[in-house]
């Protein structure tokens, strides 16, 4: 696999069937996740919490790949999404206060979960506190005014999350399942970028959209632009040593 034209593609493709074939499109999404954290940090042989782990489809790419699997995810029904059961190392709670101790993991990973707390920046500094000094910790989320950026939603959320959400309700006769506000997030690349430069304990070594060709990297340096063009930013932070 390679950040090409060609696979960014194949994940849209994927996407635009998440309703049809959850199953396909969570298992092409986890084993080019598990390609994009190997860059970073080898998997092979590595101890790997996912935060917000969901139904796991993440634990057999990462596992395949070598890793210990840990996962973390604070809804018992999301972790039973399609039918999965969680595994053997899966345990419910929240990102913002991780039961694991400090220094503990290899590699703090989390997929789309910062824009649906409202404190993603504690849960992230919780990611730093479980990483080992020499770890990675890998942040991806959706951004607020990325097309995709109000979920289910989209791309009403442009007129603002609330009346995104009641123009929702009257078409579909039902809310939507993100909620604005309680369970979805207008999170930005500018806060990310903020929290990760300030970080205390680890250093930022690398910022790029996640499913975009590695030739859309430079984006993240434009302001603006790249809340809009970015779609999903991925964050990777290495540990500082103790
Ligand atoms: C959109 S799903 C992402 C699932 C999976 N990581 C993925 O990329 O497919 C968001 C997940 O975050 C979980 N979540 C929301 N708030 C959380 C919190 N405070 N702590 C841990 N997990 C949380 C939800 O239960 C849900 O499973």
């Amino acid at each position: 696999m390679s950040d090409t034209l060609s696979r960014s593609w194949r994940l849209f493709r994927g996407f635009l069937r998440e309703q049809s074939d959850p199953d396909g499109f969570y298992r092409l999404l986890a084993a080019d996740s598990a390609w994009q954290v190997d860059q970073w940090h080898r998997l092979a042989g590595a101890r790997l919490l996912d935060v917000g782990g969901g139904p796991g489809y993440f634990s057999d790419a990462f596992e395949g790949a070598g890793a210990t699997y840990f996962a973390l995810d604070a809804d018992a029904g999301e972790m039973r999404l399609h039918g999965r059961q969680p595994g053997p190392r899966t345990v419910q709670g929240s990102g913002l206060g991780l039961p694991f101790g400090d220094a503990t993991m290899d590699i703090a990973y989390s997929s789309n979960v910062l824009e649906h707390v409202s404190q993603p920046w504690q849960l992230a500094n919780e990611m730093v506190r479980v990483t080992r000094p020499g770890g990675i910790i890998f942040v991806s989320y959706t951004l607020w005014w990325g097309p995709w950026g109000g979920h289910e939603t989209s791309p009403f959320h442009y007129l603002g999350g609330d009346r995104a959400a009641r123009r929702y309700l009257r078409k579909h006769g039902h809310p939507p399942k993100n909620h604005f506000g309680q369970s979805l997030f207008p999170v930005t690349a500018a806060a990310g970028l903020n929290w990760a430069r300030g970080c205390e304990g680890a250093e930022l070594v690398a910022a790029f959209p996640r499913y975009l060709p590695s030739w859309a990297t430079p984006l993240e340096r434009v302001p603006y632009l790249r809340e809009v063009l970015t779609w999903n930013l991925v964050l990777v932070l290495r540990k500082s040593d103790a």
